[in-house]
């Protein structure tokens, strides 16, 4: 059921967490499947409504950086992260304390948390009291979530409650930054905030370990450090390829079958009914708003192959490039 977000409603929902119970919860990246990070049968609960191996760990959500400090081992480096991203799109691996159960972090012992922004959620994790394990709410290996009726769609019938805030701002999942080691930060996965960004802040050089779909082996998969990493993930039903950037109106063709998805309006005319797009003018901040929208649009309308324009390879631009990639790898 979506509620709207007014204030009776989050009490309810705090409610409904505070007995155990897993609900779907704006942010301002994508929605979350929410549960007590504190309490091993809620974080059950997710895994099973989602269909997620255990093996992949979640992230946890914090209203303050003094309760992040509770769960895992801050950093002057951390703390510097803290203070330049959050509350933002920013979710830090670090090592982590003996309270956050095992399930959480599929026996790691590093824990992945964030402070969000969303006003919303961050109400609900002041009225909860306690942290928020929360992966994308949207079945295991499909597209994420960026409005409520996504959720509705795919996991409607196995959660009690929905917080409907309209339209994620940003559309695509956090950054991850691995901290274990502070002395050797490393991209785990891109997304809103930039590499460079990160760099300005810690002042040292990040690596990146983001692996190509094409470089994920089987035994990286069972190892599974982030899973975002996963060679097939963010997967319509319609099998998708990609199409290179600033393709030319030469390769549309109108096949019912077939969708076309552009970074942006063509120009060139006719332009055939089978033929999106994701902004007006190219916006990278528009395309990954959209992105996650439109490729579950189009499977409901049925297309059974999605040709995808790639983006320009820059800023928020590499995120949906990878996100791209991995729905048109085979699994
Ligand atoms: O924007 C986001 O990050 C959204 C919203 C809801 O916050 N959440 C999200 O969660 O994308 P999920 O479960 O779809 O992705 C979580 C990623 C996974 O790739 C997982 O491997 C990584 O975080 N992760 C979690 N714990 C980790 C750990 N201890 N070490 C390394 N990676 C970890
Ligand atoms: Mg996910």
């Amino acid at each position: 059921m979506r509620l709207e977000p007014n204030p009776e409603n989050i009490r309810h929902c705090a409610g409904l967490l505070q007995a155990g119970e897993v609900v779907a919860v704006p942010t301002e990246t994508v929605y979350g499947l929410a549960g007590n990070a504190l309490d091993e049968s809620a974080v059950r609960r997710i895994f099973e409504i989602k269909g997620r191996p255990l093996i992949d760990p979640l992230i946890c959500h914090f209203a303050s950086l003094e309760e992040v400090g509770r769960q895992v081992f801050l950093s002057a480096e951390i703390e510097a992260l803290a203070e330049a991203f959050w509350p933002g799109a920013l979710t830090i691996v670090a090592k982590k304390q003996a309270h956050i159960p095992d399930v959480v972090t599929a026996g790691l012992p590093s824990a992945a948390v964030r402070m969000p922004e969303h006003p919303v959620f961050r109400s609900l994790l002041e009225a909860t009291g306690f942290p928020l394990a929360a992966p994308s709410a949207n079945p295991f290996g499909y597209v994420s979530p960026a409005n409520a009726e996504q959720v509705e769609q795919t996991l409607g019938e196995k959660i009690p409650a929905i917080l409907d805030a309209g339209p994620c701002p940003i559309g695509i999942e956090s950054t991850i930054i691995d901290m274990r080691d502070s002395s050797r930060p490393a991209i785990l996965r891109h997304g809103p905030i930039q590499p460079e960004d990160l760099q300005q802040v810690l002042g040292a050089r990040i690596e990146d370990r983001v692996e190509s779909p094409r470089q994920v082996s089987v035994d990286a998969q069972e190892k599974q450090l982030a899973p975002g990493r996963l060679k097939q993930h963010y997967s319509p039903h319609a099998e998708v390829r990609l199409l290179e950037h600033g393709i030319t109106g030469e390769r549309l063709s109108p096949e019912s079958q077939i969708a076309f998805l552009l970074n942006k309006r063509p120009h060139f005319t006719p332009c055939p009914d089978n033929t999106y797009w994701l902004s007006e003018d190219g916006n990278l901040s528009t395309i990954a708003r959209n992105l996650f929208r439109v490729l579950q649009k189009l499977d409901h309308l049925g297309y059974h192959k999605i040709q995808v324009e790639l983006c320009a390879q820059e800023g928020i631009g590499r995120a949906v490039n990878d996100r791209l990639a991995r729905a048109a790898a085979k699994s």
